[in-house]
């Protein structure tokens, strides 16, 4: 396990998901690929899984140290897995959260609630160095459903259209600290804590 002061980069430039990774691995000093003036990766994957190993490579190669990427988005049954990996640029490559939600809601219309089952999942990839043969991958679903408009304040992305059924309200309705210990992002990251102790990183 790397010593509490060493540092790993994370391969993000959204601030949503580094504060809720930098909240949920407090034990880690984790610095943001923003202060080495990266240039983000190119998403090119198909999967999540994919995606987060891209951007985790790209960190480790330009910044020779260890990198996490998260890679995640909202799977609606509906919509066929969509918005999916494009998650973040689902209504176009400059597209703000806000506009992306619009999209969802207005591609669902009227579909009815029993048929608006939706998942969040988050992909975590860790990698020591750039060859690294054995990433540590970790990953997290989370279920839901989409809300006929937007609720609530918290969070970032699509949280104020997915309905949490666990605590009868939105996911942007939640505090950070619910919120991170019922997500997709806080369950990878959970099981990424693990896998690091047990790994010989
Ligand atoms: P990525 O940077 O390609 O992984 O984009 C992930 C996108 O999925 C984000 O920009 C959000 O739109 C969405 N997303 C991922 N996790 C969450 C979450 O916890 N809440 C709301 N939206 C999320």
């Amino acid at each position: 396990m790397p010593a509490k002061t060493q540092e790993i980069i994370l391969a993000s430039g959204n601030v949503g998901k580094i504060r809720e990774i930098q909240a949920i691995l407090n034990q880690h000093v984790i610095v943001p690929q923003s202060q080495f003036n990266l240039v983000e990766a190119e998403e090119t994957g198909q999967t999540f899984i994919e995606n987060a190993l891209i951007k985790a490579r790209h960190a480790t190669t330009l910044c020779q140290r260890p990198a996490i990427a998260d890679d995640s988005g909202l799977v609606v049954d509906a919509l066929e897995g969509a918005p999916g990996v494009i998650s973040a640029r689902y209504a176009g490559e400059q597209a703000s959260d806000a506009e992306n939600l619009a999209k969802v809601l207005q591609q669902l219309g009227n579909t009815p609630a029993a048929k608006r089952s939706a998942r969040f999942i988050c992909v975590i990839a860790f990698l020591k160095y750039p060859d690294d043969p054995c990433p540590i991958i970790a990953q997290g679903v989370w279920e839901g459903q989409i809300l006929f408009e937007p609720k609530g304040k918290n969070g970032f992305g699509y949280d104020p259209i997915f309905w949490v059924p666990e605590k009868n309200c939105s996911s942007a309705e939640l505090n950070s600290a619910i919120k991170n210990s019922l997500s997709h992002r806080g369950q990878a990251l959970q099981q990424f804590q693990q896998q690091l102790k047990h790994s010989s990183a």
